[in-house]
């Protein structure tokens, strides 16, 4: 099974012409269950269901219009040159949906989220992209087609396509779909997310040959999948019940065992920078003071507060670089 059978069977008796010109926005998401390890490479299927939280106004927009000539590719006002390996990956991905071979597209893309401050926006990116898709050429797909489809872009793109929490089903067919994200019915307004900039550059390993090597060298690999299925029950019973403490500590220990499958792994993959250990020292002493406040961190340096409103002048004072984004506030 290949993408492009994928797309085929959602696309088939959908309408080919496109209209002059498309433009969505999606949001970023940070995983608190996250994705680590796949079932699936072609396909991007997870090992494990995940859970995260969009970033309300902090994504990726997407203007696209068919061409003529090559494909191209604008990111923040700057043309991407088709040789970089973000042109080549995106151009890649629109061959998947050419409806002849002849079809060229001309993509302009903006990220509202820090990019250049290591922010990873490939989520909200594809999400937007297949999104605009949809609308470039009247597909008429639902939200669930949609997250497939932005699966095939990135696996944490499935869950991009909706705001506020949202669940992506790890699901068990081979031809994936099942394994789709699902928005949870929860508002939670006072809660804030606070992104912290540790290291703006670009990483060595990115987290699809990260996964990879995990899975393959990690002897705690093994005790991963329980380990977030457990995780995953927690947050949605803390979600439910509005218990932060649980959350935070659920998504907090959650991205720990993550960082310890790779740290694991051989060679180590050691995301982590000292300023990074130095900050989750500095988080936990800002609770021992009584500041309800967790973290969470990705395949990088870079870490992600969790806290509510009632906080933010505690997290202020302790981090003035932080940029806080209130998820359910817009
Ligand atoms: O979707 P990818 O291939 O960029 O992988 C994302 C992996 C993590 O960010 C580490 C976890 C997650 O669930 O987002």
């Amino acid at each position: 099974m290949t993408k492009k059978d994928i797309v085929s069977n959602l696309l088939r008796g959908r309408p080919a012409t496109p209209r002059a010109e498309a433009k969505t926005f999606a949001p970023a998401n940070i995983a608190l269950c996250k994705y680590w390890g796949k079932r699936n490479e072609e396909l991007n299927l997870p090992v494990t269901s995940s859970l995260s939280l969009s970033l309300g106004a902090l994504g990726s927009e997407v203007v696209i219009a068919p061409c003529e000539g090559s494909d191209r590719v604008e990111l923040n006002g700057q043309v991407i040159s088709s040789e970089a390996s973000f042109a080549t990956r995106l151009f890649e991905f629109l061959d998947l949906f050419r409806p002849s071979p002849e079809t060229r597209f001309n993509v302009i893309a903006r990220n509202t989220i820090p990019t250049a401050a290591g922010f990873a926006s490939s989520a909200s990116g594809f999400a937007a992209l297949v999104t605009a898709l949809n609308e470039l050429f009247g597909w008429g797909l639902d939200k669930r087609a949609l997250s497939i489809l932005a699966r095939l872009g990135s696996g944490s793109a499935s869950r991009s396509v909706y705001d506020g929490f949202v669940e992506w089903h790890a699901g068990s067919r081979e031809d994936g779909m099942d394994s789709y994200a699902e928005p949870l019915n929860a508002r939670w307004p006072e809660i804030r997310m606070g992104l912290l900039t540790i290291s703006a550059q670009t990483k060595k390993t990115g987290s699809r040959p990260g996964m990879k090597h995990t899975v393959e060298t990690s002897p705690l690999y093994a005790a991963w999948p329980e380990k977030a299925a457990l995780d995953l029950a927690e947050l949605k019973s803390a979600i439910a019940a509005q218990d932060f403490e649980r959350l935070g500590r659920t998504a907090e220990s959650n991205a720990l065992a993550m960082h310890a499958t790779m740290i694991a792994a051989w060679p180590t993959l050691l995301y982590w920078l000292p300023e990074s250990v130095r900050m989750m020292q500095r988080i936990g002493d800002l609770r021992e003071e009584g500041v309800p406040v967790f973290f969470t961190m990705d395949a990088g340096p870079n870490i992600k507060l969790l806290f509510l409103e009632n906080s933010e002048p505690a997290i202020r004072a302790a981090f003035p670089d932080v940029q806080i984004v209130a998820p359910f506030v817009n």
